[in-house]
């Protein structure tokens, strides 16, 4: 039987790893700019948590979740998006016992049963943060500034931020019975899926891809005139921040989120290099979430990119990803010469040089060879002559430069290279 990776999965070769690694790097560096803090949780978590944060009507509940009964009996999901385990993280640990604001990133696979397609994926993977306990806008702008500054690290261009607001709880019947009333004249023309989502969840119509109810949309009135006074007010100072950031952003009335947590500010990362799936990165307020699922009444805003689309931008916008630095390639000329060789290659290792030695080859063209096809920006080679008067050489393998370095002055040949690379 041949085994075949599952539908909507795929592997991550060593040969695409240094983009995956170029991107979290960056990440990781500028969560530490802003104080974000890394969480890992569980990759299952019980279902009735998903079901209750994303909502029992939405696609990703109805369709989408890996459901599984374990051995004892208990109702468990993989975690289809990073949030909600968060919130139960927070509650759980009780991390929000000081009264502080808590900033948490997180990285790792994310499950979603979605019909495959470029860009789309059954397991995925997500970097995320949540900025957990302040309702202040600032809140909500710093996470779209970190954001910008992330995609802008990593070299991304065209891209694009549209922000929309949800309005809070009390806003939202407002923001929804203008919706529907505009809409009631063709409401039986709207196919049965968007008469349902007329009923049970109006504002989902708004980012409806079907053509007619576009058509019917048109002419919509602004729909912030239904916000709350405080609504607008906060929508209102988190463009006010980001324009003061200057921080490029496009407001969209039709942004609606396909998660039932929001409320307030909602945004969408976009890249039309894409296709179908433009969406990078997607996010908002939900200052509800926590104290439904049994925690304190805090506010908070976060959101998470998918790493395939940005790889797939990475290509597709031909970014140079950097090299990875130095790689040290010991080549024995001789099975005489391997002890030195080993001991060479140690006492590199042991100055956090990256040393590779290959055995059982102690030909020069094999080594040449091998250590090209391992991108080896040096080789230290060592034969009989070398042997007689303790040197090496030492092969330059990008200036074609050939150096002769006693044994004994190799660390500082490479420690001075090291300090260099590393600048
Ligand atoms: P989301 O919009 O469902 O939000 O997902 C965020 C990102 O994950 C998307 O923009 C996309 O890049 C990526 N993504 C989603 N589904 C797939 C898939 N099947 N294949 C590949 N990539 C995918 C959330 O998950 C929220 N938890 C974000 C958030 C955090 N909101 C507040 N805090």
């Amino acid at each position: 039987m041949k085994y075949t990776v599952p539908r909507g999965t795929k592997d991550i070769l060593p040969t695409e790893i240094g983009d995956w690694q170029y991107v979290e790097n960056i990440a990781r560096s500028i969560f530490d700019l802003y104080h974000f803090e890394e969480i890992r949780t569980p990759i299952f978590e019980s279902s009735s948590l998903f079901n209750r944060v994303i909502g029992e009507e939405s696609d990703i509940v109805q369709k989408e979740m890996y459901t599984f009964t374990d051995k004892g009996g208990r109702d468990l999901s993989l975690r289809p998006e990073g949030t909600a385990p968060v919130a139960r993280a927070y509650i759980s640990n009780n991390i929000g016992r000081t009264g502080t604001h808590n900033k948490l990133y997180y990285m790792g696979p994310m499950f979603r049963y979605e019909r495959p397609q470029a860009g789309r994926y059954r397991q995925f993977h997500q970097i995320g943060l949540e900025s957990i306990g302040s309702e202040h806008p600032f809140s909500d702008a710093e996470v779209i500034a970190l954001c910008y500054r992330l995609f802008t690290a990593i070299g991304l261009k065209n891209v694009k931020i549209y922000i929309n607001s949800v309005g809070s709880e009390t806003c939202r019947p407002v923001i929804e019975a203008r919706l529907k009333q505009f809409l009631s004249s063709n409401l039986t023309k709207l196919s049965e899926n968007l008469q349902k989502k007329y009923k049970n969840n109006p504002l989902k119509l708004l980012d409806s891809k079907d053509k007619d109810l576009q058509t019917y949309l048109s002419g919509l009135p602004d729909l912030r005139t239904a916000l709350s006074q405080k609504s607008k007010d906060h929508f209102n100072m988190v463009l006010e921040y980001l324009d003061s950031l200057q921080i490029p952003f496009e407001y969209k009335p039709t942004l609606v989120r396909g998660l039932d947590y929001y409320t307030e500010t909602v945004f969408e990362v976009v890249s039309d290099d894409l296709g179908a799936q433009n969406s990078i990165c997607g996010g908002g307020r939900y200052n509800n979430l926590i104290k439904n699922i049994g925690g304190p009444s805090v506010p908070a805003v976060g959101f998470a990119f998918g790493l395939e689309r940005i790889m797939l931008l990475l290509q597709q916008q031909n970014i140079d990803v950097p090299k990875s630095k130095e790689l040290i390639y010991v080549a024995p000329l001789g099975n005489n010469h391997a002890m030195a060789s080993i001991k060479i290659a140690e006492s590199l290792r042991s100055l956090g040089i990256n040393t590779v030695l290959e055995y059982g080859r102690f030909e020069l063209n094999p080594h040449i060879k091998r250590a090209n096809k391992l991108n080896a920006t040096h080789m230290v080679l060592l034969g009989d002559q070398e042997s007689e008067s303790g040197t090496v050489q030492v092969k330059n393998m990008d200036k074609r430069t050939q150096d002769t370095v006693s044994v004994s002055d190799l660390k500082s040949y490479f420690s001075e290279l090291k300090v260099s690379n590393h600048v």
